[in-house]
């Protein structure tokens, strides 16, 4: 599959490559590695839109549709879906390039509720978006 559509309104927060040392003992690569690079992406975009440190708080639908190799391509799409008083729910999409022909498909899913703390660790408010630096605006989260 190959959805260019589904991934048009989302950030690519993150990219890396899976490597030999992030498999499990059948050799497809560890689902703990896969669930920490979602965790990392989705703190990447909670951060920005909260504009302070954030936690993770839930995951919820978490989804692995399909194996993830040694020496694929892992890309990480965010989305905000909802904003509360200090916690938001980020819609997280992993999707794989494989071997030397390329072929994308998505591996993962979940949606993750991060909240907004401050320096005590307490929650705190998120910004109005309008009140957003323009970086944290872009799509790109100006990367
Ligand atoms: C996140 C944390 C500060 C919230 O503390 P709290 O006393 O529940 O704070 P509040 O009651 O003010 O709730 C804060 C927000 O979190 C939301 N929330 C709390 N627990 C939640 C949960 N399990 N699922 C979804 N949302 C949750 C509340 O609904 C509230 O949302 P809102 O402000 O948008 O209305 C606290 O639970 C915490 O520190 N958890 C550990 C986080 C962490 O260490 N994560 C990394 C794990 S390795």
């Amino acid at each position: 599959m190959d959805d260019d559509q589904s991934l048009a309104d989302r950030s690519a927060t993150l990219r890396t490559i899976a490597m030999p040392g992030d498999t499990n003992p059948a050799g497809d690569i560890f689902g703990g590695w896969v669930l920490s690079q979602l965790d990392m992406a989705a703190g990447i975009c909670a951060g920005q839109r909260a504009q302070s440190r954030v936690v993770t708080v839930a995951i919820d639908r978490m989804q692995f549709l399909k194996p993830v190799r040694v020496g694929d391509i892992l890309g990480v799409y965010t989305t905000v879906t909802r904003t509360g008083r200090s916690s938001m729910d980020i819609l997280v999409e992993a999707w794989v390039r494989r071997g030397r022909i390329g072929i994308r498909e998505k591996v993962t899913s979940a949606t993750f509720t991060f909240v907004a703390v401050d320096e005590n660790g307490k929650s705190a408010a998120i910004p109005n978006r309008d009140d957003l630096p323009a970086y944290a605006k872009e799509k790109s989260g100006g990367l």
